[in-house]
């Protein structure tokens, strides 16, 4: 297992639509060094979440997890996911408005609107399939992530540009008032 290097925004390879993953491909030692790798690199860079082309792999695998993050103190906690292939989409029209960063996308934080009830499907490591529902924070998180096997980067769905601040001018004069808001949210949605 090793940490790879995240490609930054302006790398093609985050603008292309990754491939699929076959289930033989998904089995293979290489694959599942790869994911190893993937979650090693997540975790060492403290993302709540990281896909494959963000470390130069145009494939469709990405990891989540979230702990006890110091990027994102006030997600929810979701356990290591290892999605496969995934299919996300939403399943009502309700949208919460929510201040992103990405490891791809040094030092910006903008806000995007995300559904707060999506449908996922995917395979795990294993190939196993799944076939779940993610509200709240944990649906933005995940729609981040698919966005990214997409091409697409949250900078693109940042509707005001005005929203754009470093990480330190998000800490200074934006954290308080969306962590209010956002935790607020959460208690509503539980998630
Ligand atoms: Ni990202």
């Amino acid at each position: 297992m090793s940490v790879r290097d995240i490609v930054t925004v302006g790398h093609p390879v985050l603008r292309e639509r990754a491939r699929d993953v076959t289930i033989d491909e998904l089995a293979s030692a290489e694959t599942q060094g790869f994911i190893d790798d993937l979650i090693d690199t997540m975790r060492h860079a403290n993302g709540a979440g990281l896909a494959a082309n963000q470390v130069g792999v145009p494939v469709r695998i990405a990891a989540i997890e979230v702990g006890d993050n110091p990027r994102y103190p006030y997600k929810p906690r979701i356990p290591l996911t290892v999605v496969v292939n995934p299919i996300i989409e939403p399943i009502d029209d309700e949208l919460v408005e929510i201040n992103e960063g990405c490891l791809s996308v040094p030092n910006l934080r903008g806000s995007v609107m995300r559904h707060v009830n999506v449908r996922v499907r995917y395979l795990d490591r294993d190939g196993v399939a799944y076939d779940e529902v993610k509200r709240g924070l944990t649906a933005g998180t995940f729609q981040h992530e698919c966005d990214h096997l997409d091409g697409v980067l949250f900078l693109d769905r940042v509707t005001d540009p005005r929203t754009f601040t470093t990480w330190e001018q998000f800490e200074r004069f934006h954290r308080a008032a969306f962590v209010e808001r956002i935790n607020e949210f959460v208690a509503r949605v539980g998630s």
